[in-house]
């Protein structure tokens, strides 16, 4: 009996974990703005198509390689290429996953602290009665100030790294998975009401109507990116994972549960946050800000708003919060694994995405000229580079390692669904995935 629980809890404690990783900024924050900087519908059929075709098998390689290899990712890379007589290089990969992760965490920080100011904010009573004018100015004048930026920025990094050092994320995520269905539940109740607005049509015709001029291969481009970005997959984030799921666990229906649940939560954010727009007549191009500036606009309009949007910004701290501990916990690993102890490990983690952050920040002020590279400035290179580039690029690396390196019996039993499951994920990854991540990451790089 005990041990029928036991199983279950991890069984569990695996899609836990895995869903604290995915639902994030990239659902609620990301996805709409990245949509409305790409033509809207056409974006969006081919993310998720490429959730689908990419995203899935590629997120059971990642897992995979670590159920097989029951070790981080350096470690596990290296071992499972000695069984195979394959390069002991590959181990490299997972320090890739490493400094990709970095840079996501530097800006992903700095937005994170925007929901706590916004938090702040809405428990203040900040919105109540502003017109949409003013809650885009105050957005703006907030970007403005680094000083407020580095604070929030701050905060959150410390938030999550004393969770990373204490070794204390698996509780967090249980809290963030009990009131997950709560943030579900808030962003229907905001598409229901989106839907008596008049924003609402033209919101669903810009996100399911795609028109083919709109679909250029930039578009595509982005759209890989944030299917990776958005489950988590691609940097070896999701490896450590797969090292404690039980035996019987089938791993093909955990991605998929998961991935349901990513573009579900994305889509609802999605129709709440363009009814506003359209409703406004503002511009679905607005970039970073869309949600922040959108969502106290939507909630405003309901009875008891401020609470609503108090309750809505706590949690989408929490899911980000979850997201945030998986990225920095494989750098820490990385460290650990070059013999350095924990807490030492996750003091050089912490500071150095702290500082690297710092650019970020005052890329909205002080830096904004500041373009080292692609005429970008810092915040806009590392919110779109590891995303679009690296993580396509370790993900392709990752499916290369499980589909053609790694011993076949270590597959087969790692995916957990016989051998006829297996023919048919080998088949999907080696003559769909890897291809076509490799056709669009080429054409996107000229
Ligand atoms: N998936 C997270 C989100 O959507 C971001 C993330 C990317 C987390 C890569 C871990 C690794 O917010
Ligand atoms: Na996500």
């Amino acid at each position: 009996m005990s041990e029928t629980l036991e199983r279950w809890g991890s069984k569990r404690a695996f899609i836990l974990a895995v869903t604290g990783a995915a639902v994030g900024l990239g659902n609620i924050w990301r996805f709409p703005y990245v949509a409305g900087e790409n033509g809207g519908a056409a974006f969006l059929l081919i993310y998720v198509a490429f959730v689908l075709l990419l995203g899935i098998p590629v997120m059971m390689a990642e897992i995979l390689i670590g159920r097989a290899g029951r070790r981080g990712p350096m470690q596990a890379l290296s071992a499972l290429a000695a069984e195979a007589g394959a390069s002991p290089h590959w181990r490299w990969l997972g320090l890739f996953g490493a400094f990709t992760v970095f840079c996501i965490l530097s800006f992903y920080s700095v937005v994170s602290g925007w929901s706590i100011e916004f938090l702040v904010a809405s428990v203040n009573g900040n919105f109540n009665g502003a017109s949409a004018a003013e809650i885009g100015a105050g957005f703006e004048a907030f970007l403005a100030n680094p000083g407020l930026l580095i604070f929030n920025h701050s905060l959150f990094l410390f938030m999550t790294m004393t969770v990373v050092a204490a070794g204390v994320a698996k509780g967090l995520e249980r809290l963030n998975n009990l009131l997950m269905p709560l943030l579900y539940l808030l962003l229907l109740l905001l598409a229901g009401y989106a839907a008596t607005t008049d924003g609402f049509a033209p919101a669903l015709a810009w996100l399911f109507l795609p028109s083919f001029e709109a679909l250029t291969p930039s578009v595509v481009v982005h759209a890989m990116g944030h299917a990776f970005f958005t489950l988590a997959v691609g940097a070896c984030a999701l490896m450590a994972y797969g090292a404690y799921m039980p035996e019987e666990q089938s791993l093909p229906k955990a991605a998929v549960a998961v991935a349901v649940l990513d573009i579900s939560v994305a889509l609802l954010a999605g129709i709440a946050i363009f009814s506003v727009v359209f409703a406004q007549g503002m511009d679905p191009t607005d970039g970073p800000g869309l949600m922040f500036v959108t969502l106290p606009i939507a909630f405003s309009e309901l009875p008891w708003g401020s609470v609503w949007l108090s309750v809505f910004f706590l949690l989408l701290l929490l899911a980000t919060w979850t997201s945030a501990i998986n990225l920095a916990e494989p750098m820490v690993a990385t460290l650990q694994g070059l013999g350095l102890r924990r807490s030492i490990s996750t003091a050089i983690v912490a500071l150095s995405v702290w500082l690297i952050g710092l650019l970020s920040a005052f890329s909205f002020s002080t830096l904004s000229e500041f373009r080292p590279l692609f005429g970008r400035n810092v915040f806009e290179l590392v919110s779109s580079i590891p995303p679009d580039v690296f993580l396509p690029l370790g993900g392709l690396l990752i499916a290369v390692f499980a589909a053609w390196v790694m011993p076949r019996e270590r597959v087969v039993s790692a995916l957990g669904v016989g051998e006829s499951g297996y023919r048919v994920w080998r088949n999907i990854i080696r003559w769909v995935s890897i291809p076509l991540t490799f056709i669009v990451l080429l054409a996107g790089l000229l």
